[in-house]
């Protein structure tokens, strides 16, 4: 056999290695410490060896050979299979061609070296049908410092016919070991991202939305999967991804008879099938993928390390701690209201005021969640100023400004929705067209209808040149899809269109206004995925501002999502969603472990509180770098039966640390919470402040110097024995 070697390493090797008389190929590709592993041979499917830590050497020539055992060389675990032969399981294509005929044989074709629009190293695999003219482009964009490979797929129609296509995967990974546990974040409105584990068993385990809008609040595109064991944090084979769509999603998990777990992930191809036309091509999102021999923790700071240089918008900055008005006034408001707001904001050091829901409409005026969506001008009653007075009364003093929209969807009472019913998601043949939070969805599909989005945020953008910040809103999802623009034959195009046309608005908007910040939110959490987060800051976590239940959402969220995007806001107690009463401390330093803000009627704290309010905010700027842009170590899972939660930040010089520690219920008088650090310089010694400290201290140590190494190995001993106990740790290196 001839065996050739394709390594995708920063400086692309070729070696020609002779061993036999066929001529297969090794195609590596390299991330700083892992390695995939293909293997192609001419006319054949391209089979996947290996995922995992990178094998030195280059011994892996056929007894590296994987593949299902007692099977044909056609059953080995494949890079990307299609439809028909002896591919019994969820392929990563199918589609119908121009004669009706159902199967597909994707083989090698080629492979190319190139480089992605973001400047990542490219690996493309070029594989074609064996008998109709269908070209499948399989991409690896390779981050190698960070350990993340975002997998993605092309299907070129090289014919002239349509082509039908029911599936088209971004990825799909065969892997193998003796068990498998399955970890992903499913929940509802307010709830958002709760960890869930198990162990997959034969079949198939599907974890999917097909919501379109608001597709991140039941379930989210993104998994873990251990081997052997359950998820660790530090210890265990671990394998990651996170598919970056903001539609309907996918993800299929099916273990076979051979004990090998197919992960197929991409578009949901529910109800979505695309007419591909000769010519034309279709391509999926991208699945952004990560392996840790030694547990999960290292896979979020990959993806954290990530996310800041190419998964947000302006990953590198600082992130102001905000004011919202939405749980301090809602939609009943006049300026005065709004400028008493930011007085106090001002007065606090808070430094980003956002007026939310209800500043606009006049005919249809926006004093409720029923009238106004669409009619976006200021309503002349509440405010007759304009924005213009609002926002420049915040910079007067100090503060930015920023405002909320939700531009996608229509109230039916709205001069929009009478001016235009062409331009909303229906149901079709005249039945009636159901509302949810009194509100329709416009057809982005529409062309007109994305200018109206693109204009909507440029027109609010032109209310004032001191808008320096947008909440991009969306409330509800998508049921009974019908466009009236897509053709009859193309209704089922909606799903893939309608997110394509908001990913052209998200352009568009971001070629016009570069610097603006952006958070997005969808009824909370309801849209956080990688697809629409490069286009903005951060997102609003949740509607749930309850402390206790933000471990949990915050704790989910962090494992593919830097702390820093994460809108995480002091509201009042009792809160507004759960009537849970939290003391201030405790809902400030859960607060902290995100972006911090505000949502509360500042007015209705005590003169006591407005002081620890000033001395929290003062303090987070302090800490903030090092909760911005440090590393992420989860230390106590808030599922763990203990009823504590701790985490802490650790500055990439490992100069400085912060660390968070939660108790969540009552503990007992004798108990208490010892915990080992982690990432420090265990060579350097660290002086322990506590901040914004309880009336009596809950760790002994604040105020003395330990080693990294001693804090790392012996740790500390924590005296928090009440419910909604907490406390922050500054560690500061003195040498
Ligand atoms: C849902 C958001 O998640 C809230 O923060 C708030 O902006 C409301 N919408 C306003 O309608």
């Amino acid at each position: 056999m001839k065996l050739k070697l394709i390594t995708a390493g920063a400086a692309a090797i070729f070696l020609a290695v002779a061993l036999s008389a066929s001529a297969k190929e090794v195609i590596k590709i390299n991330t700083a410490s892992t390695q995939m592993v293909l293997v192609t041979d001419k006319d054949a499917p391209v089979q996947f060896y290996y995922w995992g830590e990178k094998i030195a050497g280059d011994g892996f020539a056929d007894r590296f050979y994987k593949k299902r055992p007692d099977s044909a060389e056609s059953c080995a675990p494949q890079l990307y299979p299609a439809y028909g032969g002896s591919m019994f399981l969820t392929p990563a294509m199918r589609v119908t061609g121009p004669d009706g005929s159902l199967v597909s044989e994707l083989v090698f074709d080629s492979c190319l070296q190139e480089s992605a629009p973001d400047g990542a190293r490219r690996t493309v695999i070029v594989l074609k049908d064996k008998v109709q003219p269908i070209e499948v482009r399989v991409r690896f964009d390779v981050y190698e410092q960070y350990d993340v490979i975002a997998q993605s797929a092309e299907l070129v129609n090289k014919g002239r016919k349509t082509l039908t296509v029911h599936e088209l995967a971004s990825s799909f990974l065969p892997l193998h070991s003796g068990s498998y546990y399955l970890s992903h974040f499913g929940g509802t409105w307010a709830h958002e991202r709760q960890w869930e584990e198990e162990r997959l068993t034969r079949g198939s385990k599907i974890i999917e939305s097909k919501k379109g809008v608001r597709t991140t609040q039941a379930d989210s595109p993104s998994f873990a999967v251990s081997l052997d064991a359950p998820l660790q944090e530090y210890s265990g084979q671990v394998y990651a991804g996170t598919l970056a769509w903001s539609g309907n999603y996918r993800l299929s998990f099916q273990l076979d008879e051979y004990g090998i777990l197919d992960i197929v992930s991409g578009i949901n191809p529910f109800a979505s099938d695309i007419r591909l036309d000769g010519g034309k091509s279709l391509e999926t999102p991208r699945m952004l993928l990560s392996y840790s021999p030694d547990g999960m923790n290292r896979i979020s700071r990959n993806f954290h390390d990530w996310g800041r240089r190419y998964g947000l918008a302006h990953g590198d900055a600082l992130r102001p701690v905000v004011l919202n008005s939405w749980e301090g006034a809602y939609f009943n408001f006049d300026e005065k209201t709004l400028t008493d707001m930011m007085d106090r904001a001002a007065e606090f050091g808070i430094e980003m005021f956002v007026l939310d829901d209800g500043w606009f409409g006049n005919e249809f005026p926006r004093n409720g969640d029923n009238a106004g969506l669409g009619d976006w001008q200021v309503n002349s009653s509440k405010l007759p100023r304009g924005i213009s007075y609002l926002a420049s009364y915040a910079v007067s003093k100090g503060l930015k400004f920023g405002i909320w929209i939700e531009p996608e969807m229509v109230n039916p009472n709205s001069n929009l929705a009478h001016a235009h019913p062409d331009w909303i998601v229906g149901s079709g043949n005249g039945r009636e067209n159901p509302t949810m939070r009194n509100q329709w969805l416009l057809d982005l599909t529409n062309p007109k209808v994305q200018d109206f989005v693109v204009k909507t945020f440029n027109d609010v953008m032109a209310m004032s040149p001191d808008i320096s910040y947008i909440k991009w809103d969306a409330n509800r999802h998508v049921e009974n899809i019908y466009s009236p623009y897509l053709p009859k034959d193309r209704q089922s195009h909606f799903w893939y269109e309608y997110t394509r046309g908001l990913y052209s608005v998200y352009d568009r908007v971001r070629a016009a206004h570069p610097d603006v910040q952006i958070q997005l939110c969808s009824s909370g959490g309801g849209r956080v995925d990688y697809g629409a987060m490069k286009y903005h800051d951060e997102y609003w976590a949740s509607d749930n501002t309850n402390p206790v239940d933000r471990l949990l959402i915050q704790y989910g969220d962090s494992f593919f999502f830097p702390v820093e995007a994460a809108g995480s806001h002091v509201s009042a107690s009792p809160n507004h969603q759960t009537g849970l009463i939290t003391p201030l401390k405790f809902r400030f330093d859960v607060a902290m472990t995100g972006r911090l803000g505000m949502e509360l009627q500042p007015s209705n704290l005590s003169a006591e509180e407005q002081d620890y309010v000033k001395k929290m905010v003062a303090a987070y700027k302090e800490l903030r770098p090092v909760i911005h842009h440090g590393d992420q170590y989860r230390l106590i899972s808030p599922y763990d039966d203990g009823g504590y939660s701790a985490e802490m930040f650790v500055s990439k010089d490992r100069c400085e640390a912060v660390f968070f520690a939660f108790s969540m219920k009552y503990h007992g008088r004798t108990e208490y919470l010892e915990t080992r650090f982690r990432g420090l310089d265990p060579e350097a010694s660290y002086i322990i402040e506590e901040v914004g400290g309880p009336k009596r201290p809950v760790v002994r140590e604040s105020g003395s110097v330990l080693s990294g190494d001693y804090l790392m190995k012996a740790g500390l001993n924590i005296n928090m024995v009440r419910p909604f106990d907490s406390v922050v740790l500054r560690l500061v290196k003195v040498n």
